[in-house]
């Protein structure tokens, strides 16, 4: 049993114009993720969502000004990118970097050493990594290719969720997973979710800005996010209600 626990954070990030001052996007974020819980974040564009995830996997541009995030009681924000993946926090980016030059089997097998701090016996892992494309929809050849380069939306995202099934991270921060998929690309990405979920006893932080997601992936908690902060939080009925009504009622409380 794993817990993510972030508290009043405060967020800044780095002004495109380096003489004025830094921009104060998160404006005092709780939240704790257990185990085995899926909690949607939802806001409107511009809201602080992805500064939320790039804060705790620890992006340099943005800079923790006060409050605090933890993985069951360490430190986190003390903590290198790469010693926050290995201490178990997985970040799907909402604009995954195509990296030329590597192909994806090297760069999953890299990253499943540096996270499990030994080589996987390569008998285990071919099989382990063809499961897992099967299981995703992604064709055997895409292994040879260059990480993400060429790949369309759909593809990227299937690859963001098949890296998060070989490296069985305790908590899951998926940023826009679902944006620009089609309805089977976004029924294959939710199930390999559902299945981390399922069987690793993962934690997952939703973060999406439409309902369509959660009819393939039930959330036990919703946040509305709104203004860098969480201004309300609930049960999948309040998903419902975003749904039907959008964002106008919390954009309001926001400004009050
Ligand atoms: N690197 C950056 N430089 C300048 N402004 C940024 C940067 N990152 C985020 N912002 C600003 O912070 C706000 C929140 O952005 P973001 O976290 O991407 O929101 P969301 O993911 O909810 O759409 C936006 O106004 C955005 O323009
Ligand atoms: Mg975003």
């Amino acid at each position: 049993m794993s817990t993510l626990e972030i508290r009043d954070l405060h967020v800044d990030v780095a002004n495109p114009d380096e003489s004025a001052e830094p921009i104060h996007i998160l404006d005092g974020v709780d939240l704790t993720v257990n185990s085995g819980e899926t909690h949607a974040i939802m806001g409107p564009n511009g809201s602080g969502k992805s500064t939320l995830s790039y804060a705790i996997a620890g992006h340099p541009k943005y800079e923790v000004t006060s409050g605090s995030i933890t993985l069951d009681g360490e430190n986190v924000l003390e903590m290198s990118v790469d010693e926050r993946a290995r201490a178990g926090l997985f970040l799907a980016m909402q604009y995954p970097v195509e990296v030329p030059g590597v192909s994806m089997s090297n760069f999953l097998r890299t990253a499943a050493t540096a996270v499990r701090g030994e080589a996987p016996k390569l008998r285990h892992w071919v099989k382990e990594v063809k499961g897992a494309m099967t299981d995703l929809g992604i064709e055997q050849a895409f292994a040879e290719r260059s990480v993400n380069e060429g790949f369309s939306g759909g593809e990227k995202k299937r690859h963001e969720i098949l890296q998060l099934a070989l490296l069985h991270p305790k908590i899951a921060i998926l940023d826009e997973t679902d944006s620009g998929l089609d309805v089977d690309a976004l029924r294959v990405v939710s199930e390999g979710v559902n299945r981390y979920r399922d069987q690793d006893n993962g934690g997952v932080l939703l973060i999406t800005h439409y309902t369509r997601i959660l009819r393939y992936i039930k959330p036990d908690f919703v946040h509305v996010f709104v203004g860098g902060r969480i201004v309300e939080s609930g049960g999948p009925e309040l998903a419902d209600e975003l749904e039907a009504s959008g964002y106008e009622r919390f954009t309001a409380k926001a400004q009050a």
